[in-house]
């Protein structure tokens, strides 16, 4: 018996050890977020859109999660911290003041759209949802690379 845990112990260490990695990594780290961010996000656009049927609560709901995410954002920024996998343009290091207004300024609408809801016609949120675009688009336009 006392064998066979070690031989399960000895088995888990290299995820364990993968595991570490991810834990120390800033890019994973801000990656997970936005990931998360976006797709949230979509979801939302797809009912502005109309190419999905409104649902005033799952949009409350997608708006909210957005909002929470939001307080998480600069936190895989902290250090300069590229690689291959990143689409992070490291100009934004040298530009620290205006990426953390941009990001300043995105929280500020994922707030005013999480507030805008639960909307009876999705039509009120048009506005607050495309500020929110809005405030994305003009971060990714500096700082991010397609
Ligand atoms: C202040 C800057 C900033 C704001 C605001 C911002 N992003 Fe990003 N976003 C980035 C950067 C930089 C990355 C690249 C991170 C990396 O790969 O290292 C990123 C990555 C992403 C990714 C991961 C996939 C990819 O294409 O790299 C998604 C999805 C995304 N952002 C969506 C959004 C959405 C949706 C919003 C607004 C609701 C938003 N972002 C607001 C800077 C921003």
């Amino acid at each position: 018996m006392k064998r066979l845990m070690i031989a399960m112990l000895l088995a888990m260490l290299p995820l364990a050890h993968a595991h570490t990695d991810k834990t120390d990594d800033p890019i994973a780290y801000r990656q997970a977020v936005f990931n998360l961010i976006g797709w949230h996000f979509s979801r939302m656009g797809d009912m502005v859109k109309g190419e999905q049927a409104y649902d005033a609560e799952a949009f409350a709901e997608h708006a909210r999660k957005v909002q929470a995410l939001s307080e998480f954002t600069l936190t895989g920024f902290e250090t300069r911290s590229m690689s291959r996998k990143s689409n992070a343009n490291p100009k934004l290091w040298d530009n620290k003041a205006d990426f953390e207004q941009k990001m300043t300024d995105f929280r500020e609408a994922a707030a005013a759209l999480a507030e805008a809801t639960p909307a009876d016609d999705v039509a009120a949120l048009r506005d607050p949802f495309i500020a929110t675009a809005d405030s994305c688009k003009s971060c990714h336009d500096r700082y991010h690379e397609d």
